[in-house]
């Protein structure tokens, strides 16, 4: 029987925990995945039968035969990475007609969003925010200044010449400005025109979907993206992205009603990982740091930019299972620690001698203060692929003990390894 209708799994760090990975696993039993908020600057992982896939903006549980994907109204769409999206898996033999449901809402990423972007970028220059180019930021200011284009106006094909003919001459200006070649509406309207054949037949009123589904009583799993330490309130801001990630974002992002949410499955990686700039407050530096990046593979999924390692901060970790309301913790990576002396975690922060809270911290704070450590004996074994708790060293599960009670959180899945098989489950299933 179907007892979690609702759930939500969604990032506690600064994204890449491997949320894929465990939405992929958590699909077995459910009806539907769904996508609810930012873009493909998301980069979701999925190995399984020995294939890897990398998803970007189709729900990372569409690999289960019976699960329909949703891309919901928060999501922001380029067309052309969704294309080639659906082509990777069409050509492993997955059909996605009556599978994929995408929301005419849904605002578009235009080319001059990309340009902008990384024009920005640009002239920031050394105060770069190492954003993913992907034209997040841009599509998601255009949203809210009323100058976005949606799916809606790519139906009517007239509507949208109109916009994007007048919008593309706007945005010319300013690159012309920054020193960018404008772009040709011409070409950039005939690519459209072949992209928007492929897309029409997915576009439908998503939230019409997700009610019949909830009233149907038909299992729902939300799939967060990026990390809440991004959040575009929550994170030290500039150093943020252009949605919001908690769990807030299920409602806003699809039309659910917060209170039809059962589980929120807040997923922790065992240490901690970021890409693109802002402050780190447990960041590793040489030898140890290189070990972890190169053992835990850590590369962008989306931009293969090598990403900053540091210990687990529970410090940040425990305000992103609170602001998200976080019922369930499934740990990652836990096997890229073994064969370290010892392992560090962070229980609180000290600025000026005084405690200070996460909450209270701003880029300025979390780049000077100095993380309270808690330090681990380490354990020399490997574990990839363990599949019972009692098999890992003592020392390990002295660690996820740890960290389960300064949470105070359950622990109901440890993962393993990168690949579906590969993880221990604690208590009942998830
Ligand atoms: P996401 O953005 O949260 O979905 O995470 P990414 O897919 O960007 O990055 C996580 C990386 O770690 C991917 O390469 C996964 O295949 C891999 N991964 C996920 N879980 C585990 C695990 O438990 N152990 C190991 N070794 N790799 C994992
Ligand atoms: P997943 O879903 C890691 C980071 C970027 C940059 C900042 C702003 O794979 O966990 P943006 O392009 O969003 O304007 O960049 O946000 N960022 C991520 N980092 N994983 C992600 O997603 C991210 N999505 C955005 O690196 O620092
Ligand atoms: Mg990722």
């Amino acid at each position: 029987m179907k007892t979690n209708l609702v759930s939500v799994v969604i990032g506690t760090q600064w994204g890449d925990e491997g949320k894929g990975k465990i939405v992929d696993l958590l699909s077995e039993t459910v009806d539907f995945v769904v996508r609810f908020h930012g873009g493909n600057n998301a980069g979701h992982t999925v190995i399984t039968g020995g294939k890897k896939y990398p998803f970007h903006l189709i729900p990372s549980g569409i690999l289960h035969p019976k699960v329909i994907g949703v891309i919901a109204n928060g999501v922001v769409l380029d067309l052309a990475v969704l294309v080639s999206e659906i082509k990777m898996l069409e050509d492993s033999g997955i059909k996605l007609k009556g599978k994929l449901f995408i929301s005419d809402r849904c605002h578009l990423i235009m080319p001059y969003h990309r340009a902008l972007d990384l024009a920005y970028e640009n002239v920031r220059g050394k105060d770069k925010l190492g954003t993913t180019g992907r034209g997040i930021g841009p599509c998601l200011s255009d949203k809210v200044s009323y100058n976005g284009i949606r799916i809606y106006e790519l139906i009517n094909w007239t509507l949208f010449i109109e916009k994007f003919t007048f919008q593309t001459n706007l945005k010319n200006k300013i690159l012309e400005a920054l020193g960018v070649e404008a772009l040709n509406i011409d070409q950039e309207l005939q690519q459209f025109s072949k992209l928007r054949e492929i897309i029409l037949p997915f576009v439908t009123d998503t939230f019409l979907v997700l009610q019949k589904a909830l009233t149907q009583k038909r299992a729902i799993l939300f799939e967060g993206a990026h990390g809440i330490m991004l959040d575009i309130d929550f994170s030290p801001y500039p150093f943020s992205t252009g949605s919001n990630v908690i769990t807030g974002a299920v409602n806003t992002g699809a039309g659910i009603p917060i209170q039809a949410v059962s589980k929120v499955i807040g997923v922790v990686k065992a240490y901690t990982s970021r890409v693109g700039e802002g402050p780190l407050p447990t960041q590793l530096a040489g030898e140890l740091a290189d070990q972890i990046r190169e053992k835990g593979k850590e590369y962008g999924t989306t931009t293969g930019r090598p990403r900053r390692v540091g210990w687990l901060d529970l410090e940040a970790t425990k305000f992103a299972c609170s602001v998200s309301g976080v019922t369930d913790i499934v740990i990652t990576k836990i096997d890229i620690l073994s064969d370290l002396k010892e392992i560090k975690v962070c229980v609180g922060y000290k600025l000026g001698g005084k405690s200070i809270p996460y909450s209270s911290c701003g880029y300025t704070e979390l780049a000077k203060l100095t993380p309270v450590y808690k330090t681990f004996l380490g354990w020399k074994e490997e574990i990839a692929g363990v599949t019972e708790f009692k098999k890992l060293p003592k020392n390990c599960q002295a660690y996820l003990k740890f960290i389960e009670n300064f949470l105070g959180i359950p622990i109901k899945l440890i993962s393993t390894g990168p690949a579906r098989e590969e993880y221990i489950q604690v208590g009942p299933k998830l």
